[in-house]
């Protein structure tokens, strides 16, 4: 037997426990040359079926894969494989064992006293916090973009990084245990198509649902070129589709979840009302610049349409009056969506120093429409500042008949 390596009864033992019942995690550190270079393997729960989860870390850059029996036990023979000094950790409900691997090649055994902890199998997306860290997404992230030849996070990425996870952590959050077939989704104002493809591969590996179709719509000719050919490359294309078109004239029967992410001005409208009539289950939609009620409210310098001008001192400063325009906008998407049968939550779904756009409207479709409470606080906001939301005008006839009810 070769210096370094594993006894065979030791070997047996960590394929043993590893593949046994309660098994919980192995953890293998090897440090080289300064560097170190960490692999855990754990149990995690896919669509109710239960698989490996490897996570390697080779300094600091975290890479993560999925593996079915066979996958995991070729990779613990790699592990068990391993020259070197390293330590190798691995949990049981039943107790622990410890082998350390000296520099000198010793190789040094500890077992844990007999314990009795409960293993669990984590469902999937419990694992780790981030979506793009729970599934294998080497692939996809240099398809994208995002990562560099080495794998690792281009620093001027950094920011679209951490803006599609927590993206897609408002997805997990939204579907919360919801699963099955078919999951069609639209990203409204998909631009280079970054959290498009995200999505798709978070919806089929992380979620487990079966049959994903997702459709990003911009109108932009060259970023939709770019987007059909990232999608290609990662042979997706018949499931993830691109079109170039303006939303106003983008026609669809239905979708499950319509998404769009800092789509400008009313594109955001437009999305919400798509989103409405596909009769979309969820619509996530962080909103960009706005323009239109800015215009008004600098029209009415908020004299002469307001009771003694309250608001004169604020709405001269641009800034102010743009912030203001922008929180009204919303406030009244908000009501718009909660008059036509959303529950809707207004939420901040990345840190305040990553974008000041960083709000999103997060709807849920299932309460009951025209309801006296948002009808008539949506109705003494707008006549309070005497505008009309562009997102009432687009809503039409399905949107008056609620209001006409208490004018
Ligand atoms: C700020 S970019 C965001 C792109 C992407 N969602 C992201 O977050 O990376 C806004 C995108 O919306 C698209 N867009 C704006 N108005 C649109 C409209 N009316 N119809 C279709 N696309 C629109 C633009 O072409 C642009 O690509």
């Amino acid at each position: 037997m070769e210096k370094f390596e594993l006894e065979p009864k030791l070997k047996e033992e960590v394929r043993a426990r590893t593949f046994g019942e309660g098994f919980m995690k192995l953890v293998q550190t090897v440090r080289r040359n300064g560097r170190q270079f960490k692999i855990a393997l754990r149990p995690v729960e896919i669509g109710g079926v239960r698989k490996f989860q490897a996570e390697m870390t080779d300094d600091g850059q975290v890479q993560v894969k999925n593996l079915d029996a066979k996958g995991a036990a070729e990779g613990l023979e790699e592990i068990i494989a391993q020259k070197g000094a390293r330590d190798l950790h691995l949990l049981t409900a039943t107790g622990d064992l410890h082998v350390r691997v000296t520099k000198k090649g010793h190789v040094l055994v500890s077992r844990s006293a007999e314990l009795a902890r409960v293993a669990v199998t984590q469902p999937h997306d419990r694992v780790k916090n981030l979506p793009l860290t729970s599934f294998d997404s080497a692939a996809l992230l240099k398809t994208i973009g995002l990562t560099d030849r080495d794998g690792k996070i281009r620093a001027s990425m950094r920011g679209k990084y951490d803006q599609v996870n927590d993206f897609l952590k408002v997805v997990a959050e939204t579907l919360g245990e919801a699963s099955g077939d078919t999951f069609t989704v639209v990203d409204c104002g998909c631009g280079k198509a970054y959290l498009t493809l995200a999505l798709y591969f978070y919806l089929t590996e992380v979620k487990g649902f079966a049959d994903v179709k997702v459709v990003g719509v911009d109108r932009r000719a060259d970023v939709i070129a770019a987007a059909k050919k990232m999608a290609a490359q990662l042979d997706v294309a018949d499931r993830v589709t691109f079109v170039e078109s303006d939303l106003a004239a983008f026609t669809l029967e239905r979708a499950d979840m319509v998404i769009s992410l800092h789509a400008c001005d009313t594109a955001t409208d437009e999305a919400l009302a798509k989103g409405v009539e596909w009769k979309a289950r969820y619509i996530l939609s962080a909103p960009f610049c706005q323009h239109e009620l800015h215009k008004t409210l600098a029209e009415t310098g908020g004299k002469p349409n307001l009771p003694s001008a309250p608001f004169a001192g604020l709405l001269r400063q641009s800034i102010l009056r743009e912030r203001l325009g922008d929180i009204l906008t919303d406030a009244f998407r908000a009501l718009i969506l909660r008059i036509l049968g959303f529950k809707v939550q207004v939420i901040e779904f990345v840190a305040r120093e990553a974008t000041a756009r960083n709000i999103l409207l997060k709807c849920e479709y299932g309460v009951k429409a025209g309801q006296p409470g948002p009808v008539g606080e949506y109705l003494e906001l707008r006549d309070f500042w005497r505008v009309t939301p562009w997102l009432e005008t687009r809503m039409g006839e399905l949107l008056q008949r609620h209001l006409a009810r208490f004018v």
